[in-house]
């Protein structure tokens, strides 16, 4: 059986993933340096898997350190890497932090694999790569253009692609797939794992069940007067479960060697388009929870619709994100609910 390398395997995203590939059969080794998750999650993997992964508390940018990890563990067919930093806002304070965390370690991952004779990554991008897609690129599909990135963040993901894309180039044995995620949410149906609130949540989803929980007084929609249907910002939210299975797959794709190029790349998104309005309607619908929220302006940065044609995910991958939108927001509020100790 494979054994996978997952960076980042204890934040939102990657414990997700986690818990679906050990559910696969595969042997998984967890890079973590905890700065944006707890050492609990590794509780809630073993609680739903019935089984402790290997975790190893090490900061991806340490080459010393991870070389020791190559070496402790020969056996590593593939990596899986979500380890970054994700602030969007954040990125624009602290560019230095996000090129040397976001930059610095995929260099010392891509040589490490090399010097270790590991050939197969999954790289962590974003639609956030495509900035504001044009009307003609809506649903945009994976030659949509990639557009001059509005934050450092999303440079970060635009470099690492061509640091993945100039690799792949140099060194034929290397197999790249990088999958561009659209807006996960949700949270995993037994509420052992989640998306953890650090701090004021930026994206949509943690505030609204924040607030919800009481945690937060009102949500804040940032803008109604966009030209959308309903005046609010439309993005394409994904079930963070329907996202970790996509990684198996393009995982289980690379390791049969089925994959058409060297390196290939997928839109992760349900293909259907959602507002703010519809999260907030649907979260009160399905949860009968309050949820006040005001209508302020707009948010710098925000673009005003993106949402994923994700047809050759879905024929290549054999994979559909279709969980219903009311019980990933139903996830959503579970979640919450445990973190703040909720009664039903
Ligand atoms: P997250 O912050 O929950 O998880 C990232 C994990 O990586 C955290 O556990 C953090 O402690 C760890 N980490 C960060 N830097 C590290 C380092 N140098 N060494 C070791 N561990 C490190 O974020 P997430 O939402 O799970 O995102 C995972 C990946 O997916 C990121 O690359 C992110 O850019 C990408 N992504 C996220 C979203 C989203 O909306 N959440 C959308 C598109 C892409
Ligand atoms: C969604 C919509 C807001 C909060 C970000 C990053 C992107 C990716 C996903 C990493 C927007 C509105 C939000 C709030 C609101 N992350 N909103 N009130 O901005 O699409 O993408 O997360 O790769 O890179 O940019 O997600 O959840 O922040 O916002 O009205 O309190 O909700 O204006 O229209 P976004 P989001």
């Amino acid at each position: 059986m494979s054994r996978i390398l997952v960076t980042g395997g204890l934040g939102y995203i990657g414990s997700h993933t986690v818990v679906e590939l050990m559910q696969q059969g595969h042997n998984v080794v967890i890079v973590d340096n905890l700065s944006n998750s707890t050492i609990e999650v590794l509780e809630g993997i073993e609680a739903i898997t019935n089984t402790k992964p290997c975790f190893e508390n090490l900061d991806c940018n340490d080459y010393v350190g991870m070389e020791r990890l190559f070496n402790s563990y020969p056996d590593i067919d593939a990596v899986i890497h979500f380890a970054a930093s994700k602030a969007v806002g954040e990125s624009v304070e602290k560019p230095l932090l996000y090129y040397r965390n976001n930059i610095g370690s995929l260099v010392v991952l891509l040589e490490l694999m090399n010097a270790h004779g590991v050939h197969n990554i999954v790289f962590s991008s974003s639609c956030t790569v495509y900035g504001q897609p044009d009307e003609k690129h809506l649903p945009v599909d994976e030659n949509a253009p990639i557009q001059k990135a509005l934050s450092p963040y999303g440079n970060t993901k635009q470099v690492n692609e061509q640091i993945l894309r100039d690799t792949a180039h140099a060194n034929k044995s290397l197999n790249v797939v990088l999958l561009r995620y659209f807006n996960p949410i949700g949270a995993h149906p037994t509420a052992l794992i989640g998306e953890l609130p650090n701090g004021i949540p930026n994206n949509l989803l943690p505030y609204v069940t924040q607030t919800a929980a009481g945690v937060r007084n009102e949500l804040k929609i940032f803008g109604d007067d966009y030209n959308t249907p309903d005046g609010s910002c439309i993005r394409d939210y994904i079930y963070v479960v329907d996202l970790a299975k996509a990684h198996v797959k393009a995982l289980q794709r690379m390791l049969h060697g089925e994959c058409d190029e060297q390196v290939e790349v997928y839109n992760l998104g349900t293909g259907h388009g959602v507002s703010v309005f519809e999260i907030v309607n649907t979260f009160k619908e399905v949860t009968g929870v309050n949820l006040p929220y005001v209508v302020v302006g707009r948010r710098e940065g925000d673009i005003e619709q993106v949402w994923a044609d994700a047809t050759k995910a879905n024929a290549k991958l054999n994979w559909k994100a279709d969980t219903p939108l009311a019980d990933v927001l139903k996830s959503a509020w579970e979640w919450e609910k445990k973190l703040r100790n909720i009664a039903e």
